[in-house]
């Protein structure tokens, strides 16, 4: 899909040098992707929120090679200063992509990026960074040759190109919301790229907060992508893709008609069932630590006393995600500030929220 062999330069009309910059944010599974097959496709149906306050600016600058050559010619900055391991991942990942973009060959390019939150935070970036990356990949496209004109093909192929980057990351493609992989309950999805969810959210979502708790930062002792293989062995594998289906369904619905208590419910359930899923594979993991188990006792309680629709979701990770919505900010964040921070590793958190997707800079 995609694959196009006649995006090719004319040599003898070679492209000015130039550049193309997207800041793309992070996103938040309620329904979460855990298990794949083949290339990055998913063994399940997911739906994100968009955040606003985490993302990656990543620039690529190109100039057509005098001298053609089979290679493609990378130099690679991470916030500012040359990054080896960084750069092979790229050249490995846009190596793959030739297909899709055979004029990346006929390039000298340099990458610049950078996050917005610290890296080796124990965040994810891949999510942000993969979207960047391909939302710059398929401006490159349609300046050099004009064949995304249309928003809404631009889109797809680079919600597709930053599915094979890493999965989730082909859901930060689109604004407040996603859905990623094949179901019934929302018209137009597809395993091979997310689509706009945007419009099955009830305006109480659309302003939604999602404040990351930060437990550690120590690198997570399995990956992801070592957590997703583990699935292929994993007892309760199809039971647990049979139940995200239906709760993406009841999830869809929730959104629609505005209810936060459903909303809340499948968002922690998801979350648990993610980690059980971890605390069931062969060999078995764990990536919660005390504090993670401290606040979640203390969000439900806080919840059981105040009745403030406030819950939680987690990663593949020790991290929180607090989400309630928007006219509870200033109650929330004295509570953290009272009460959660002192769970946090230095005391720290990130305020994030639902957001307006990537934007061309
Ligand atoms: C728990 O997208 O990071 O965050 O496709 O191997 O890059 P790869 O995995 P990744 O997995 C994300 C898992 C998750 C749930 C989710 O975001 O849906």
């Amino acid at each position: 899909m995609f694959e196009n062999s006649r995006l090719l330069i004319d040599s003898s009309n070679p492209p000015e040098p130039g550049q193309v910059i997207w800041r793309s944010p992070s996103n938040l599974a309620i329904i979460k992707y855990w298990g794949k097959y083949g290339r990055q496709l998913p063994r399940n149906p997911s739906l994100s929120l968009t955040l606003a306050s985490s993302c990656t600016d990543t620039s690529l600058e190109y100039a057509f090679k005098e001298e053609p050559d089979n290679q493609i010619d990378l130099d690679f900055f991470f916030h500012g200063e040359e990054n080896d391991a960084f750069r092979a991942k790229t050249l490995a990942f846009l190596e793959s992509l030739t297909p899709h973009f055979p004029f990346l060959r006929q390039l000298q390019l340099t990458i610049q990026t950078g996050n917005s939150f610290p890296h080796s935070t124990g965040i994810a970036s891949s999510a942000s960074s993969m979207s960047s990356l391909a939302l710059c990949l398929c401006s490159l496209e349609d300046a050099l040759f004009g064949t995304l004109q249309d928003g809404a093909d631009f889109d797809r192929k680079a919600s597709y190109i930053a599915r094979l980057g890493s999965g989730s990351a082909c859901r930060s493609i689109f604004p407040h919301a996603a859905v990623w992989g094949a179901t019934p309950a929302v018209p137009g999805s597809s395993d091979e790229f997310a689509v706009p969810a945007a419009g099955l959210l009830h305006p109480a979502f659309k302003d939604f907060h999602d404040d990351i708790l930060i437990v550690s930062t120590e690198e997570k002792a399995v990956s992801s992508r070592a957590g997703h293989a583990l699935m292929e062995g994993n007892p309760y594998a199809e039971p647990r893709y049979a139940q995200a289906k239906a709760r993406l369904s009841s999830l869809v619905q929730a959104l629609q008609e505005g209810d936060l208590e459903t909303f809340g419910k499948i968002a922690e359930d998801e979350a648990l069932a993610l980690h059980a899923l971890m605390m069931c594979s062969n060999p078995s993991y764990l990536l919660m630590q005390p504090n993670t188990i401290e606040l979640l006792h203390k969000i439900r309680a806080y919840r059981a006393e105040t009745k403030h629709p406030v819950y939680f979701s987690l990663d593949a990770g020790p991290n929180i995600h607090l989400l309630y919505p928007g006219e509870l900010v200033s109650d929330i964040r004295g509570w953290i500030e009272e009460d959660l921070k002192e769970h946090c590793v230095d005391g720290w958190f990130i305020h994030d929220w639902v957001g307006e997707g990537p934007e061309e800079l």
